[in-house]
């Protein structure tokens, strides 16, 4: 079987709820497998320990991935990725594999993976491959190009996409082993939602915003046709276009900017889901182990991988813990800004109620003042209406994150801790 013999071969029916584990070396020399990485590659034992893992490498997969992977692995990050392997026979087997470093090495839990995120990949890798063929791109080359095709599909980032990658393969392997959703795993989608909406009350003001930033223009255009009146409503445009740009930074710095205060809870949850859920998965494969030495006839020497394994899930667990507690305190920083929105937002309410009355002098005349007080009135009940929204979002995340710090009833850390 050569590396350019591709689409040859059928893919190998292994179980839904099965683990493939490995260790291997700093060059990625293989000194640990479990017995169903011997069963489903078809190697023995002794003769995958000393192997290097390209030995599973396929054809088809895209060099950028394995670029992806190993300059994540190689600034000490988790990986995360699908990976088409080959067997000794010249069959193939899809993995969704996790990746970390670890003492001397590094170690790798894979399970079977499938879904909508699954089938998207296998089509953006076919594409990466035939131009890798076609263009000659270099490995780095081609995995820069698949990072930007994830972006082009909603994944902000490579994090962004390990952790769609991992809740949805996490969730079918649930499926699979009839594993029923925790209060911690709802607690944590409830979270996500909250938080997506708080960004959604934000997006929604800052098109209002936007909106509404022409109206002191439209108030200098009248004040130019004006004879009597026209300084007073110029006069009133200039502050009111002051105050809101002030706002459009307390805004910006709310959830529309890098670096913002919804933008930071984002990233900490992600970083703090994918955590957990990879907490499990460790977890999952410590048992796993265990129970595939006891029934393991030969020499497995399991008892140091087994530790290491449950070494990360506590590891993983307080991460997690970390994450939760910087949403939280960055949770705390949105009524602050709030009020400071909603202060302005009055400010620019004596700034309308000073048009009014020259609107009021100008009597019976048309003078377009009517309608762009009627605009700003509705801007600023909206704006109330969202500030009120954006406030509640804030208390409701606060007690999620409090929740989630009380409870642990990941399956591998049931007691709850302080
Ligand atoms: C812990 C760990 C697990 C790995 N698992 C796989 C795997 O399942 N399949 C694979 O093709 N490469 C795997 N690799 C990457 C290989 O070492 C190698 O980089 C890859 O097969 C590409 O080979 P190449 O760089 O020689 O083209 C793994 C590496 C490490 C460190």
């Amino acid at each position: 079987m050569t590396q350019e013999n591709e689409q040859v071969g059928t893919e190998v029916d292994w179980g839904w709820t099965e683990l493939i584990y490995s260790r291997t070396d700093a060059r990625g020399v293989i000194r640990f497998a479990n017995p169903t990485f011997c069963r489903v590659v078809g190697m023995e034992m002794d003769a995958l320990r000393g192997a290097p893992h390209r030995i599973v490498r396929h054809a088809d997969m895209p060099k950028g991935v394995f670029w992806i992977f190993w300059d994540r692995l190689k600034q000490g990050l988790p990986v995360a990725a699908f990976v088409k392997n080959r067997t000794m026979s010249g069959d193939y087997y899809w993995v969704f594999a996790f990746a970390k470093a670890c003492e001397g090495g590094y170690l790798s839990v894979r399970f079977r993976p499938r879904g909508p995120l699954f089938e998207t990949i296998r089509k953006e890798y076919e594409a990466l491959r035939r131009a890798e063929r076609e263009e000659g791109l270099s490995p780095e080359a081609s995995g820069k190009r698949l990072l930007k095709r994830l972006e082009e599909l909603g994944m902000e980032d490579f994090e962004a996409f390990m952790s769609a990658a991992l809740a949805e393969q996490s969730a079918m392997r649930h499926k699979a082993l009839g594993r029923v959703e925790q209060v911690r795993d709802r607690t944590v989608r409830e979270l996500i939602g909250r938080v997506d909406k708080a960004q959604g009350i934000i997006d929604d003001m800052a098109v209002g915003f936007d909106r509404i930033r022409g109206e002191p223009i439209n108030m200098r255009i009248l004040s130019g046709r004006m004879d009597d009146g026209g300084m007073a409503i110029s006069t009133i445009s200039q502050n009111y276009d002051t105050m809101a740009s002030e706002m459009w930074e307390d805004l910006a710095a709310l959830g529309a900017i890098e670096g913002s205060d919804l933008q930071a809870m984002r990233h900490a949850f992600h970083q703090g889901h994918f955590a957990l859920m990879i907490e499990e998965i460790l977890g999952d494969a410590a048992d796993a182990l265990e129970q595939e030495a006891g029934a393991f006839d030969g020499d497995l020497a399991i008892a140091a991988d087994v530790a290491l394994l449950r070494d990360m899930v506590e590891e993983a667990e307080s991460f997690a813990r970390r994450k939760v507690l910087r949403i939280i305190q960055r949770c705390r920083l949105l009524p602050e800004t709030c009020r400071r929105l909603r202060r302005k937002i009055n400010g620019l309410d004596v700034v309308k109620l000073l048009c009014r009355v020259e609107s009021g002098r100008m009597g019976e005349r048309d003078t377009g003042l009517e309608g762009i007080i009627g605009r700003l009135d509705d801007f600023h009940s909206d704006v109330d209406r969202q500030l009120d929204g954006l406030s509640d979002c804030a208390r409701q995340i606060t007690s999620d994150g409090q929740a989630l710090l009380l409870s642990s009833n990941s399956p591998h850390n049931p007691a709850p801790r302080a």
